[in-house]
């Protein structure tokens, strides 16, 4: 049932090319320029003249909302809210005529986000569904919705599942965004054939699994991580901590790479290991600035940069690259070599990664 892998959690970050492909499958076809998500369609109109789009998840689910929130004004230029299902509901939230909900679950039954969704609908918004288990409670909740078709996630760290919400929502945001005219012909284009590229391209980085590997045994016994990102990448940073902390149990904490000075950067020292997510985009510079800032302090510096970046691997003391890609879509490549490094360092220290202390696969009581 593990497919010859030693733990599912390992089969499921390797199953991700698959995954990915899967969901986007009879969705998107970049040489007829098409792209349909035939859930959405009845109430397709309320997302694209949508006044305001907030998203609700927990966890893993959560970062996927943050990488759709830069998605989504970036490319459809509709203002984004991400919010904790858990906080939302007992918030007295406002939603406004025009609101609509674009609520995301692995499982379907997170208690949270189910509470979440009934107050907003009793609000009158309009509420779509990103999930991956058909016919779960939450997708029976919604109006409509678009399911990620990554198959069941046994490991009770979720990564199939991200990066197929990511690819789910990314091809909302697409949707939404040419019904709207805010993205040019030919960077709609662009767009889809580096989705149909994505699949490949994460094929790749997990070919890089033995250097990981390495990697994960140099920092086995780390006490604390920090991992930095911007821009897209800043979710990944949350999620590679959030990784590492539940199966590993080393505390870990992610962060937007330049918030580090007002407050982080006082923990570096020569035993801190700081994960970069440090890819050639609009944040690069200032991102490079970062690790030499953290250099300068002996801080441990694991990059991950994009494929035949010279300059980091003169700062970094390890690099991991993965191909290049367009910047609303490195979260899918850049995500995966913290989902191995976390499996690896896990697996040295002897934990049980598909089901670690104190969790459960899915969370249906608050
Ligand atoms: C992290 C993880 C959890 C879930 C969260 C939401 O690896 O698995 O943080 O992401 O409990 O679960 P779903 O997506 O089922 O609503």
């Amino acid at each position: 049932e593990k497919g010859g892998y030693e733990h599912f959690m390992l089969k499921e970050i390797f199953e991700q090319p698959k995954s990915v492909k899967d969901s986007m499958r009879g969705r998107i076809n970049a040489h007829k320029g098409h792209i349909l998500l035939g859930g959405l369609r009845e109430y397709i109109n309320k997302l694209t003249q949508a006044q305001r789009i907030i998203i609700l998840g927990c966890g893993t689910s959560w970062h996927a909302g943050l990488v759709a929130e830069y998605v989504f004004e970036e490319l459809a230029r509709i203002p984004v809210e991400v919010e904790y299902a858990s906080e939302f509901r007992y918030r007295n939230p406002i939603i406004n005529e025009g609101d609509v909900v674009i609520a995301i679950s692995q499982s379907g039954e997170t208690a949270d986000t189910l509470a979440a969704i009934e107050l907003a609908k009793s609000k009158g918004a309009i509420i779509f569904g990103v999930c991956n288990v058909v016919g779960s409670s939450i997708p029976r909740a919604t109006h409509a919705g678009a399911y990620t078709h990554a198959g069941p996630e046994i490991g009770v760290a979720s990564t199939k599942a991200f990066t197929a919400q990511v690819t789910v929502l990314t091809m909302m945001a697409i949707v939404v965004a040419k019904t709207k005219g805010t993205i040019s012909d030919s960077l709609y284009r662009e767009l889809l054939y580096a989705l149909e590229a994505i699949p490949d391209q994460i094929q790749k980085t997990l070919n890089n699994h033995s250097q990981i590997k390495y990697i994960s045994s140099i920092f086995r016994d780390a006490r604390n991580f920090l991992y930095l990102g911007r821009g897209y990448n800043f979710p990944v940073a949350l999620e590679g901590a959030l990784k590492l902390k539940e199966i590993s149990y080393i505390h870990a904490e992610g962060y937007p790479a330049a918030e580090m000075k007002h407050g982080p950067i006082a923990l570096i020292d020569e035993e801190m290991p700081v994960v970069f997510i440090a890819t050639q985009d609009s944040s690069y510079e200032k991102v490079v600035s970062n690790i030499q800032e953290v250099r300068a302090r002996k801080g441990r510096v694991i990059a991950v940069v994009t494929e035949g970046d010279k300059l980091i691997k003169q700062m970094a003391e390890f690099v991991i690259e993965i191909p290049a890609t367009h910047e609303a879509l490195v979260p899918l490549l850049s995500v995966i070599p913290l989902q191995l490094l976390s499996y690896y360092i896990a697996v040295m220290r002897g934990c049980n990664v598909d089901q670690p202390r104190n969790l459960a696969k899915s969370v249906t009581v608050e």
